[in-house]
């Protein structure tokens, strides 16, 4: 905790410069569209919450894909809860103890009220029109009259019920449910209310989404604003004002019972306020934190310190808003930076599995989809949280035995792929972040990753570590008596777990641990070992693509497997398994063709196994033209500019154009899938500030902004890194960079490394209507471990250049939080 209270000293000793560093009348929160992605499928929260925030409360909507509680696709609403997560696929997560409003009771008789959630959402129907979210608030009114109004703190929501005028004095009724959205409830729930004051106390065993495991959490609910009328409990359809607790079993038929406790006020009413305090360790603890955030129930202060909150955040960013840009394009921009910290949720405090001092951070949901382009953002923008959530995933590591791969809730998650984790832990070191991060634990942390085989690979860790140190790959039925998980995904593990070892030897090097550097970086090379030569690939439709040399997967005896490359990519209509099945693929929810690119340490090579620059550029743009590649999934982001290695800096560019805002933009319906926790609004915030992270190096691949400038200043430093474009056309036709200056100086290399932000560097961008030869030397190109061979040398470079290992890859030199 200590080194917290000076990061937080220095957190306010730089703001003055974070208030310079935009125009004074700048708001970014008047960009924050919350509702993008609350339709087909994008599953956002878009609820009011905190930065991070425990509680997050919104309407929770009868969808099939309410995964974030609230859809715009027509569903009513079965209530109103606190606890949610953002843009997962899978099972819904959490939506736990929704309230639930009736304006009366018919004839203001009890048992005429619905209390069941599959039943009352006849009474839940609204016009989206009445639907208001902007950060710190949700609103929406629902047909029957009744006014629904909420705002959070950390780890309480505040819900605001105005309900319309009562006629004959019948009694507005709120009740609380013992559910969540996945109906997952288990044995024993209590809730129990007393009649004095109206107060709920809850608890309940929830089994946690995408994982094994169970959580229990807990409520405490008071009310202010009208008098009480009566209160007591629901079991099922009945009610009683006589009985005031209740414990339930779960069901005897699968669906949990429904129960839950229910209040009714004095008519006529005044606006009732429900303070919903929450925790996972105690109810007792849910009423301290309700009582120590919110004493006086004051919505109004309460939304506004909210507000205060994301402006806060989101301020240190401030692109130019001139030069005739469409505004629309900068309200993508901050709805996807403000989606970036809506999970992981900051549970410090609230870990009921020990309490050791240091910060916890949950739903990470899930690292194989954050590790790309979320952590890296907050990186940038908030890189005292992601210090935190290091520390949190260290603290994992001491305390369950291994870095999380995905987490939810209080229970591991299942791993998709490598063991990412490594790649985010390397990432902050290779950046500088420091905030009482022992590296030292850290690095224990991803070596056990790459020597040590869990028993239970499912969810963290890796599995076939023998195959992997004997023969190089990971087999495609594997011999592993040593640990267990889904025997499939063999290629993309291979690939997955083969950079994940680079990362951890770039960061043994950096921390002159050489011997242990040359090791993993010589097993950072395992991904040659499934690439066949000779591999073609025919179109479903009929046809060769005209492409040769592909990933194969391979059998313990080194005889070649065969997965069709097109298999689980976009245009595989044959309904393959492509997930955690025990009969899927040899590639997570991807095709060999997208994995043939995922080598992020070594495009060199890469660009030379497929002959060449110029042939590389085609098989790239084949992926993407030909619709193989599917950009709502994250294993695409990089893709996007992987053309950078093959000296066309320009395509990335236009590319990063071709799927924003086309795939992207403002409606409910803008995003092209789920988005995972914030993944696919940081990867719109780096496309369109210009500077796209290769995570796990110390590397942005430049491309122009989609705005005249953007200024960001570093919270850590206080100093402002500046891109501006010069010749900048907002119709997008002038997206090529002619040439650059960085502090003045001119500058060709194609990336830049995280010292542009710490430092707060200027970078000028000219821009024009076609390529040029900026950035296409072979010296310009970004790090990779094997050389860039067959490059014509356009520029001012020699045409063949050994990039010396670490070099290139190196740790930003700059000692934060003095
Ligand atoms: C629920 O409570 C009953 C009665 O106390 C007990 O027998 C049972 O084991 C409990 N179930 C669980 C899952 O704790
Ligand atoms: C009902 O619950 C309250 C709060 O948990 C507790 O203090 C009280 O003893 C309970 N009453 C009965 C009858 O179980
Ligand atoms: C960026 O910062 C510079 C000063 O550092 C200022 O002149 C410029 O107006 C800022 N740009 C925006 C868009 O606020
Ligand atoms: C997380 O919560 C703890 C405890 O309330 C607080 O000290 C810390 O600053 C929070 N972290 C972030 C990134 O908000
Ligand atoms: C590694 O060694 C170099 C050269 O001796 C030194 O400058 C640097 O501080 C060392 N780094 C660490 C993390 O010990
Ligand atoms: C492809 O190469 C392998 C060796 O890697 C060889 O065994 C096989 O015969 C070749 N197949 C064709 C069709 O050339
Ligand atoms: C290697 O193993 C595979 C799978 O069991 C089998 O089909 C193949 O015939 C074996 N190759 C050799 C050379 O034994
Ligand atoms: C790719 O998909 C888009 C729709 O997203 C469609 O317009 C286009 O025709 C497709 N291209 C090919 C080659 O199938
Ligand atoms: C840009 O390229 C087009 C052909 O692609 C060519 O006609 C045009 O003259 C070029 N413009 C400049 C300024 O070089
Ligand atoms: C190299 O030159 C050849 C012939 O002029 C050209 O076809 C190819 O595209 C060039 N490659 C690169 C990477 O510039």
């Amino acid at each position: 905790m200590h080194s917290f209270h000076r990061r937080f000293t220095s957190l306010l000793l730089v703001a003055p410069a974070i208030l310079r560093a935009g125009a004074a009348d700048f708001d970014p929160l008047q960009y924050v569209d919350q509702l993008i992605g609350s339709r087909d499928g994008g599953n956002v929260f878009p609820g009011a919450t905190l930065p991070y925030g425990l509680a997050k409360a919104v309407a929770d909507t009868n969808s099939g894909s309410n995964q974030g509680g609230f859809t715009l696709d027509g569903t009513p609403i079965l209530g109103f809860s606190a606890l949610h997560d953002s843009g997962t696929g899978g099972e819904p997560s959490l939506g736990n103890f929704p309230l639930f409003p009736y304006a009366a009771c018919p004839g203001d008789d009890l048992n005429l009220c619905v209390y069941p959630k599959r039943t009352r959402i006849a009474h839940g129907s609204f016009d989206s029109k009445t639907v208001v979210a902007r950060p710190g608030f949700f609103a929406v009114t629902l047909n029957s009259g009744v006014k629904a109004e909420m705002t959070t703190s950390q780890r309480t929501a505040l819900f605001r019920f105005t309900f319309p005028t009562a006629t004959n004095g019948a009694h507005p009724l709120l009740l609380q449910d013992l559910s969540d959205l996945h109906n997952s409830r288990q044995d024993n729930a209590s809730i129990s209310i007393d009649p004095a004051t109206g107060r709920i106390q809850g608890q309940a065993l929830f089994v946690s989404s995408f994982a094994q495991g169970a959580y229990k959490s807990y409520f405490c609910t008071d009310f202010s604003g009208s008098k009480i009328f009566d209160t007591g409990i629901f079991v099922d359809s009945r009610a009683s004002s006589d009985v005031k607790n209740l414990t339930i079993s779960r069901s005897i038929n699968g669906y949990p019972l429904p129960g839950g406790a229910f209040i009714r006020f004095e008519s006529p009413v005044t606006p009732v306020i429900a303070r919903v305090g929450l925790s996972f360790i105690s109810s007792d603890q849910a009423c301290s934190n309700a009582e120590a955030e919110i004493p006086d129930f004051d919505f109004d202060a309460v939304e506004s310190a909210a507000t205060d909150a994301w402006r806060e955040k989101l301020s240190p960013i401030v692109v130019s808003t001139g030069g005739g840009v469409d505004q629309e394009q900068i309200t993508n921009l901050y709805s996807g930076i403000y989606r970036t910290m809506v999970n992981p949720q900051n549970y410090t405090g609230e870990n009921p599995n020990w309490n050791s001092g240091e910060p916890y951070f949950d739903s990470f949901y899930c690292l194989w989809d954050s590790f790309r382009s979320q952590i890296p953002f907050l990186t940038v923008l908030d890189p005292a949280a992601v210090e935190q959530m290091i520390r949190s995933l260290i603290d994992t590591y001491r305390h369950e035995g291994w870095l999380p791969d995905c987490h939810m809730s209080l229970s591991k998650g299942y791993t998709q792929g490598g063991s990412n984790a490594d790649v985010i832990v390397a990432d902050g070191y290779l950046k500088g972040l420091t905030g009482g991060i022992d590296w030292e634990v850290g690095y224990e942390a991803v070596v056990k990753d790459a020597e040590v085989e869990p028993f239970d690979w499912c969810c963290h860790g890796r599995g076939g570590i023998d195959s992997w140190k004997s023969l190089g790959y990971i087999p495609v039925q594997d011999f592993d008596y040593k640990g267990f998980g889904t025997l499939t995904r063999s290629l993309s593990r291979t690939l997955e777990y083969s950079y994940n070892d680079f990362t951890i030897a770039q960061m043994a090097k950096a921390m002159n641990k050489t011997t242990d550097a040359e090791k993993y970086l010589d097993s950072s090379g395992n991904w040659r070992n499934l690439y066949k030569e000779n591999q073609t690939s025919n179109l479903y439709t009929g046809g060769d693509t005209g492409f040769v040399g592909f990933f194969q997967p391979k059998y313990i005896n080194g005889t070649w497997g065969f997965q069709n490359p097109l298999k689980c990519s976009n245009i595989d209509n044959t309904g393959s398994v492509c997930s955690l099945q025990n009969t899927g693929a040899e590639t997570f929810e991807s095709s060999i063709w997208e994995y043939g690119f995922y080598v992020p340490h070594d495009q060199g090579s890469l660009v030379e196994l497929y002959g060449g620059p110029s042939n590389f550029v085609k098989r790239l743009d084949y992926l993407h033209d030909r619709n193989i590649t599917y950009i709502g999934n994250e294993p695409a982001f990089l893709t996007v500019f992987q053309y950078h290695y093959a000296g066309r800096p320009g395509l990335s560019a236009k590319r990063s154009h071709f799927y924003i805002p086309r795939f992207f933009d403002t409606t409910p319906e803008g995003l092209p899938g789920n988005d995972d926790s914030g993944a696919m609004g940081s990867f719109v915030a780096f496309s369109m500030i210009g500077l796209f992270p290769n995570p796990g190096q110390n590397v942005y691949l430049i491309t122009p902004p989609f705005f005249e400038s953007v200024n960001i200043t570093s919270p850590v430093t206080g100093k402002t890194a500046t891109v501006r474009v010069v010749n900048f056309d907002p119709t997008y036709a002038a997206i090529y960079i002619q040439s650059a200056t960085l502090d003045g100086e001119p500058y060709t290399k194609n990336w830049i490394d995280h010292s542009f932000f710490t430092e707060g560097k200027e970078l000028v961008l000219t821009v024009g209507k076609n390529e040029s030869s900026w950035g296409t030397a072979v010296k310009d190109l970004p790090p990779s471990v094997g050389e860039y061979v067959g490059f014509n040398g356009t520029g001012a470079g020699p045409s063949r250049r050994t990039l010396r290992y670490p070099v290139e890859f190196g740790r930003t030199g700059l000692a934060f939080g003095q």
